[in-house]
């Protein structure tokens, strides 16, 4: 019953010995405790090929298969990553990590797909689309892409089609702020937003105000603060709340539904609230270091210490990590990334006399998983199934790959972890496994350990070893028109015909 997504629709297989022929593709994961995004329960997972097969308790099988003991520990759907930078060029550098570096790391910290950020070459998506598919040929695990706009025009336009349609992409992403490099206008955010929703795309931005952004800067640069503090002072939460703001007024507007990238502060948040209280999809997606840091580091007097907390919108005073963990256990903001985009010492220190020359981004494709599960679960925040609704399931919902990912259930990809919730983690750049020579959680501590990752079907992290080959990670194509599409047309009607009933009243009227 490959391909058959459910729990216990295999009954056969609790009673039937399982063996075949080929032995290393075959896998059963004993008695752990199974959690999905809607229930967890006591079985095992017998996975064949590279795809689960049968999730019920006593499975048995032949001696061909390999069987991992899993009892007592939280076997759940490998974590999957909204947002990444892998091998970008950005800020006159590339990220340290590029799909193999980046991807390794990601599966040493249990998460098993992400999604990365094409960018335009020149504007041209299907050139930026090349270089991507070229960048990530040596990829180890399964990963998807969005795609940033960064220039409007009909080649654009008719390119985001071919995008959709022809090559898996179902995103794009607008920048707000960058001006100079990828900020796009509000004409611009307009017409991609239309664009989007015809194909049944998702919009997503980096809500920042650009233009305030670049008088924040100078105003910092004319009071001789050149250091990495000018960056958190030069864009205050304000213009994060007002880009914010303005995009989801917008697409409210166009009436299409809208994925705001790194929530970094109370502003931006409470927009997204806001907009949800009047009925509107709007997406929130925190990120690991707006959750767990706060821009203290900023002020070090170590220019290497403070400059690898530069990334945009800015780590922000302790209390938004709070407000943002609080959103994110009431569902006002329902998944969470990374922003994985790292800049070794050598990389930031092209910033060393001025703060906006410091290369933006953090690292943590590594440690997301760690760092929600001690914040969020081992603080009582959410429950496990919680946790993996934003670190996986959600994911897989909003890209339309659910159940093929985001799930331990007969059919899925077998991308799993098993996770120790007695055993536990240290963070350092002495042993993670990015190229960077720093790590923003350096020295951090917690509980919960994935001492398993299964990508594809393969062991590929135990006894802290990788196991992993270069090629071996598959593209993972995103169909439109997902779940957040639903119902888009009948508001459309119903506000076509708010627009035509009493205007026509009153003429007939008069
Ligand atoms: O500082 C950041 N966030 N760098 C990556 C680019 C982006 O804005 O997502
Ligand atoms: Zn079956
Ligand atoms: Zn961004
Ligand atoms: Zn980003």
């Amino acid at each position: 019953c490959v391909g058959v997504y459910g729990e216990s629709e295999c009954g056969d297989l609790s009673s039937s010995f399982l063996s075949s022929s080929s032995s290393s593709s075959k896998l059963l994961i004993k008695g752990g405790i199974v959690v999905n995004a809607h229930h967890q329960l006591v079985a095992d997972v017998y996975i064949e090929n590279g795809i689960i097969v049968s999730v019920q308790p006593n499975i048995k099988v032949g001696d061909d298969v390999r069987v991992l003991d899993a009892i007592g520990k939280y076997v759940m759907p490998g974590g999957i990553d909204p947002h990444t930078h892998l091998g970008m060029e950005f800020m006159g550098t590339e990220t340290i990590d590029d799909f193999f570096s980046g991807q390794a790391a990601a599966l040493a910290g249990g998460t098993t797909m992400h999604i990365d950020f094409v960018i335009p070459v020149d504007g041209s998506l299907t050139a930026g689309f090349e270089v991507y598919t070229e960048k990530a040929k040596r990829s180890c695990m399964d990963y998807g892409f969005h795609m940033a706009i960064t220039k409007w025009d009909e080649v654009v336009a008719r390119d985001m089609e071919v995008m959709v349609k022809e090559k898996g992409i179902n995103s794009f992403k607008f920048f707000l702020a960058y001006k100079g490099s990828l900020m796009i206008s509000d004409e611009l955010l307009l017409q991609g937003f239309k664009k989007c929703k015809s194909l049944g795309a998702l919009a997503m931005v980096h809500a920042e105000n650009g233009d305030a952004v670049a008088e924040g800067q100078r105003r910092m640069i004319d009071l001789g603060i050149t250091g990495p503090e000018g960056h958190a002072l030069s864009r205050p939460p304000e213009l994060e709340g007002e880009a914010t703001s303005r995009a989801i007024r917008l697409a409210g507007f166009v009436n299409t539904p809208l994925y705001v990238v790194h929530v970094m502060s109370i502003d931006a948040m409470e927009e997204i609230a806001k907009a949800h209280k009047s009925g509107q999809k709007v997406v929130g997606e925190p990120v690991v270091s707006g959750l767990v840091l706060d821009d203290s580091w900023l002020w070090d007097n170590d220019f290497s210490t403070a400059a690898k907390y530069v990334m945009s919108p800015p780590i922000r005073k302790r209390g938004h990590d709070k407000a943002l963990q609080a959103a994110l256990s009431t569902k006002i903001l329902q998944l969470v990334g990374t922003d994985h985009c790292t800049f070794n010492s050598t990389q930031k220190a092209l910033g060393i006399d001025d703060f906006r020359k410091i290369p933006n981004g953090v690292n943590g494709i590594e440690e997301r998983m760690h760092l929600i599960w001690d914040t969020m679960v081992e603080s009582g925040q959410i429950s496990v199934t919680d946790y993996v609704r934003i670190t996986s399931t959600e994911c897989a919902q909003i890209f339309n790959i659910y159940p093929k990912k985001g799930a331990v259930l007969a059919g899925s990809d077998a991308d799993i972890i098993i996770l120790n919730p007695n055993s536990s983690f240290e963070i350092s750049a002495r042993s993670h496994h990015s190229r960077s020579d720093t790590n923003v959680y350096e020295g951090r501590r917690g509980k919960g350990k994935v001492e398993v990752t299964i990508a594809g079907g393969k062991v590929v992290w135990e006894h802290d070893e990788l196991n992993v080959v270069p090629g071996s990670g598959r593209y993972i194509e995103m169909p439109p028109f997902g779940h957040l599409f639903n119902g888009i047309d009948k508001v459309d009607a119903a506000y076509m015909s708010s627009l035509h009933a009493p205007v026509q009243r009153s003429r007939t009227a008069s």
